[in-house]
């Protein structure tokens, strides 16, 4: 998603909108209460944005877009998703045949029909095409984008709610660990790290702190706490996404063969750990407005947090990947070929070259995505050096 629109107040959600989130208000409400009066910020996260019917994204609120909340690279242009398709090509021809894509959160499905539509011009379209979604609303979402885009390839999409077994291929996700529901936690000097919770109270729900809710976690605190706690003020407050390593052991321990390729934004855990993100890095956003308060317009804004991909990494390579790419996103498109796709635009049709080039121009510098977006490979059995990476690869900064 973009995430530099220019600051401006918080839009105030309609009458109508504010009906409608009243089922969630209660069913969050009502989960406080049963757990004792606070709620972690995890469940209040997944609930928030994915409880059946009500949640943000299982709502029929319009999510991605100029009329949604906010827009995505495959949204943006097709050329991201044909530099992605050149990477995924270059490993299905490793794999000779008898593989398939998976691809984690697809969103509207518009990446999706991108990428199949740029392998079949290439003769290189996989078996299957999984899609694997926990909103049934995005299902449907992607449903009719791939009837109305594709109805030739429907036959190949077969949506799962999990990582098929044995599965020998690739694995994508765009902006898909951003949306996993991480627990808020503050460190302090004095090594008494605690969990910051959601409860509700004088009509309000507000955030409380506690003892952190499992002993996963407690360990994880202390271990931040001993690689970087000199460098972090007292009261240091910030995000770990537990979810995001039980994510990719599960998809590691199914993977026979094949490319893992996560795009999203974040840092290394030494760039994640800064000083300076003393508040840590929740991000909500709600009509394109980008702000911090989870608390408020539950329901019918989306949460995120950034990505600690050294964390990632580290669950990966203890699951027995081999972690094989790390860049930034400028670096990953080009490297796939970004320019080559540019050359195609007419120049002399002033109109359409500006149309195309505009939205790659927020994709690849680095004051826009182009920097904080990057792009992780986790590979097993494969042999051959990844083309994406071939431009640059900081593996050693994870
Ligand atoms: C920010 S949207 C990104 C959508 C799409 N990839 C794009 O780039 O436009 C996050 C997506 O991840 C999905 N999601 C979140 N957690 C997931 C999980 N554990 N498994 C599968 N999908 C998940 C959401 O339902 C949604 O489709």
């Amino acid at each position: 998603m973009r995430l530099n629109n220019p600051p401006r107040p918080l839009p105030l959600p309609s009458k109508e909108e504010l009906d409608s989130i009243q089922p969630l208000v209660n069913l969050v409400c009502h989960d406080i209460e049963s757990n004792g009066g606070k709620l972690p910020f995890s469940e209040f996260m997944e609930k928030t944005l994915y409880s059946p019917g009500i949640g943000y994204y299982n709502s029929d609120k319009q999510i991605f877009g100029d009329k949604g909340d906010f827009i995505t690279a495959p949204e943006m242009t097709p050329l991201f998703s044909r530099c992605l398709a050149r990477q995924v090509q270059q490993v299905l021809t490793e794999l000779d045949g008898n593989s398939d894509i998976i691809e984690f959160g697809a969103g509207a499905g518009t990446m999706a029909c991108d990428i199949l539509i740029e392998l079949e011009s290439q003769n290189s379209l996989p078996q299957h095409y999984y899609i694997g979604e926990i909103s049934s609303t995005l299902k449907e979402r992607q449903k009719t984008t791939i009837k109305q885009r594709i109805p030739h390839l429907i036959d190949r999409i077969i949506w799962v709610n999990d990582m098929p077994e044995e599965f020998r291929g690739i694995v994508l996700g765009n902006e898909v660990i951003d949306a996993m529901p991480v627990h808020r936690v503050r460190i302090n000097q004095n090594k008494q790290h605690e969990e910051l919770f959601v409860t509700y109270r004088d009509s309000q729900l507000e955030w409380v702190s506690g003892e952190p809710s499992c002993k996963l976690l407690k360990t994880t605190l202390d271990e931040i706490f001993t690689k970087y706690g000199d460098n972090l003020p007292d009261h240091y407050e910030t995000e770990v996404n537990l979810a995001a390593n039980k994510w990719i052991t599960d998809i590691a321990q199914k993977l026979d063969k094949g490319l893992i390729l996560l795009i999203d934004y974040g840092f290394s855990e030494n760039e994640f750990f800064r000083p300076e993100r003393q508040e840590g890095t929740l991000m909500c956003h709600y009509r394109h407005c980008a702000h911090g308060d989870a608390l408020t317009h539950i329901g019918l804004q989306d949460i995120t947090s950034h990505v600690n991909f050294t964390a990632i990494a580290e669950a990966a390579h203890e699951s027995g990947l081999t972690v094989s790419g790390f860049t930034n996103q400028t670096y990953f498109l080009i490297s796939c070929g970004l320019e080559s796709f540019l050359s195609e635009i007419d120049i002399n049709d002033t109109k359409l070259f500006i149309k195309e080039t505009q939205p790659v121009k927020q994709l690849i510098l680095p004051d826009e995505m182009g920097d904080l977006f990057k792009v992780i490979a986790f590979t097993k059995s494969i042999n051959q050096p990844l083309i994406g990476f071939s431009a640059n690869n900081v593996l050693d900064r994870l």
